[in-house]
């Protein structure tokens, strides 16, 4: 990848139990507070960096995208956080690492195709190959290497986390939160290969294109979007969340680093 001496990561969660410990994990970090975000500036495992939250939805992540942007001057953008399963094979403590982002809840028929996002000609948002395939590693170590240590057995046996798995595919996002199987299906029958439901994502991703900017997103998979998915993403937010999001993103950094 060109240019990463350069680099300047904008790392975006929506809740604060999404990216809990990263901030702290940061060398020399100071805050700068600006339209109702605190933005956290400092080095991860040598990586210069912008932590931030950007609340929950797609006009709060593509505001958070475009200030990390144009104010702060990020070169690249990751999105960490949970997501809901989008197709049966994934499970709950899985990790989606997205190939591309759809904004589902995007219909301008007869205008436009539907989720086709008017005058870009896409509906799939391709995230950046190379930081994806850099995620995709640093989630697998994280699974091989530090899963046991990270989570501990009470929580595992909690939440059944057996063998989680990472996946790449489709990630969808939408200004609501899944929380029946009827709705999950309408999804499914709509955009094949769908993996992961979510509130943020394909609102970066269309800023990132708009912007040039490379970006990936990572989701540990708190819920199956179903009746109980309310219930079950609370508690996995509450206790499970931040562990993944902290080791796989200072894993991330670490061997972004090392390709300098
Ligand atoms: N984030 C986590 N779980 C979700 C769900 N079921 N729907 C939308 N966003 C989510």
């Amino acid at each position: 990848m060109k240019n990463l001496k350069n680099m300047r990561l904008g790392i975006i969660s929506a809740l604060q139990e999404e990216q809990q410990g990263l901030v702290e994990a940061m060398q020399g970090p100071s805050t700068l507070i600006h339209g109702m975000r605190d933005y956290a500036l400092g080095h991860i495992a040598g990586i210069d960096a912008v932590c931030v939250l950007s609340r929950i939805g797609k006009v709060a992540a593509a505001t958070t995208a475009t200030m990390l942007v144009e104010k702060f001057g990020v070169t690249h953008i990751v999105f960490t956080g949970v997501a809901g399963a989008g197709d049966v094979g994934v499970k709950v403590g899985d990790i989606v690492v997205g190939e591309s982002l759809v904004q589902y809840d995007m219909d301008a028929r007869p205008l436009f195709p539907r989720f086709e996002i008017p005058l870009t000609g896409l509906s799939h948002f391709p995230s950046d190959l190379h930081l994806s395939e850099r995620l995709a590693n640093a989630a697998e170590l994280f699974l091989d290497q530090d899963f046991n240590t990270a989570i501990d057995a009470g929580e595992r046996m909690a939440f059944r986390l057996q063998q989680p798995r990472m996946h790449r595919g489709l990630i969808a996002s939408g200004d609501q939160f899944i929380g029946s199987r009827e709705h999950l299906g309408q999804l499914n029958a709509a955009l094949p290969g769908l993996l992961a439901v979510e509130m943020e994502g394909a609102a970066v991703a269309q800023v990132c294109f708009e912007l040039g900017v490379p970006f990936a997103v990572i989701r540990s998979i708190s819920d199956n979007a179903n009746e109980n998915a309310a219930t079950d993403f609370m508690r996995f937010v509450k206790s499970v969340a931040a562990r993944y999001a902290f080791h796989i993103i200072r894993r991330f950094c670490a061997e972004l680093r090392s390709e300098f």
